[in-house]
């Protein structure tokens, strides 16, 4: 199969295409013309450069395409229109290229989010695929606007939705790897908030045995590990990964917002959107991001293969193997 991956430089992007690659797929990305494409050293892959919201056509790059495997997003900005942009509209032109010009494309898969369905319904209670969408952010909205432009694409689509991603090449959940390695584990407002998380290279099976599944036509699938985790089991995890003893320390919910308004300020100074920010605090402060990979097992035959210990343990010793801890 001949697969474009649209943002397949990223994090989770380059896991995939390393992944179509064994598997003996094609691999086309596409990347921006000033993408840093250093996760792409060494892998067979065919650069086509171009950007979703500018002038230049995506014909090119999804001409004969049989798989469109669509992860390039932003996941930060100052405005909510910065993010529809990119995802919402984005989205809309690499469907209508599809349209037009990939008369082979078998499926279109979009990487969303669990934001676009918003936070678990009670707490610990899982998300399943059909509960109504309620996203809470920017992101979020951007990203279930993103899912309604696929719908409507009269492509045969895909919806995938991860958790929380952590694995090499990750610089969000890396900021935390790097508090326990100083010993701090912070837990932001109520203890007891719990998590879905994914390790990118199972996340990059789940995506592609996506593909190969015909029962996943018009579908929409949770790709979560088995886990759910509070911030400070996960915090004492990755201290064993690291091998450190771990202090939880926890930050009150005016000392969370207080800082997600000054990260904001901190940005429009540097010009620059950051990852944490008054946006990312509204998340951190709902009551759980928990999703169901029940679905995704029975569709698709996909679980999350590698134990949770061992996916930190090889994430911990790839940020030391690359100096970054
Ligand atoms: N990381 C997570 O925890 C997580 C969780 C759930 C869902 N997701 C979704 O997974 C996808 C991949 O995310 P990631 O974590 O791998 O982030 P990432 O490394 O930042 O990858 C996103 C890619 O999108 C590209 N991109 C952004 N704007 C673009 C534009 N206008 N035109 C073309 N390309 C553009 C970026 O290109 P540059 O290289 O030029 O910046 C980047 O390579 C995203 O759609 C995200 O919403 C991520």
């Amino acid at each position: 199969m001949l697969a474009l991956v649209t943002g397949g430089q990223g994090f989770i992007g380059s896991h995939l295409c390393e992944r179509l690659l064994r598997k003996g797929h094609r691999v086309r990305v596409l990347a921006r013309p000033r993408s840093d494409l250093i996760y792409l050293k060494g892998l067979q892959v065919e650069v086509v450069f171009g950007d979703l919201t500018g002038d230049g056509d995506l014909n090119q790059a999804v001409a004969e395409v049989d798989w469109a495997f669509h992860l390039a997003g932003a996941l930060k900005g100052f405005h909510e229109a910065d993010l529809m942009r990119v995802n919402r509209e984005g989205t809309r032109r690499l469907t209508e290229a599809c349209s037009t010009h990939a008369p082979n494309l078998s499926r279109f898969l979009l990487v969303s989010s669990l934001a676009a369905v918003g936070p678990s319904p009670g707490g610990r209670l899982a998300t399943s695929e059909d509960v109504s969408p309620a996203p809470l952010t920017w992101y979020g909205k951007s990203k279930h606007e993103a899912e309604g432009v696929v719908q409507q694409s009269g492509l045969p689509f895909t919806i995938l939705r991860p958790p929380i991603v952590f694995g090499p090449r990750d610089r969000d959940v890396y900021g935390y790897f790097k508090l326990a390695k100083a010993g701090v584990l912070p837990v932001p407002g109520r203890k007891d908030r719990s998590y879905s998380l994914v390790y990118a290279p199972d996340l990059a099976e789940g995506i592609l045995q996506a593909a190969e599944c015909p029962e996943a036509v018009s579908g929409i699938f949770n790709l979560t590990g088995p886990e759910v985790l509070t911030w400070s089991e996960l915090g004492q995890k990755i201290s064993t990964a690291l091998g450190v003893r771990g202090h939880v320390l926890n930050l009150p919910e005016f000392v969370i917002r207080a800082s997600g308004k000054f990260a904001d300020l901190a940005a429009q100074l540097r010009g620059t959107p950051q990852i944490f920010s008054s946006q990312k605090v509204i998340e951190m402060l709902a009551p759980a991001w928990v999703a169901s990979p029940e679905k995704a097992r029975r569709t698709l035959g996909w679980s999350a293969k590698t134990p949770l210990d061992e996916a930190l343990s090889l994430t911990a010793q790839w940020y030391r193997d690359h100096g970054w801890l």
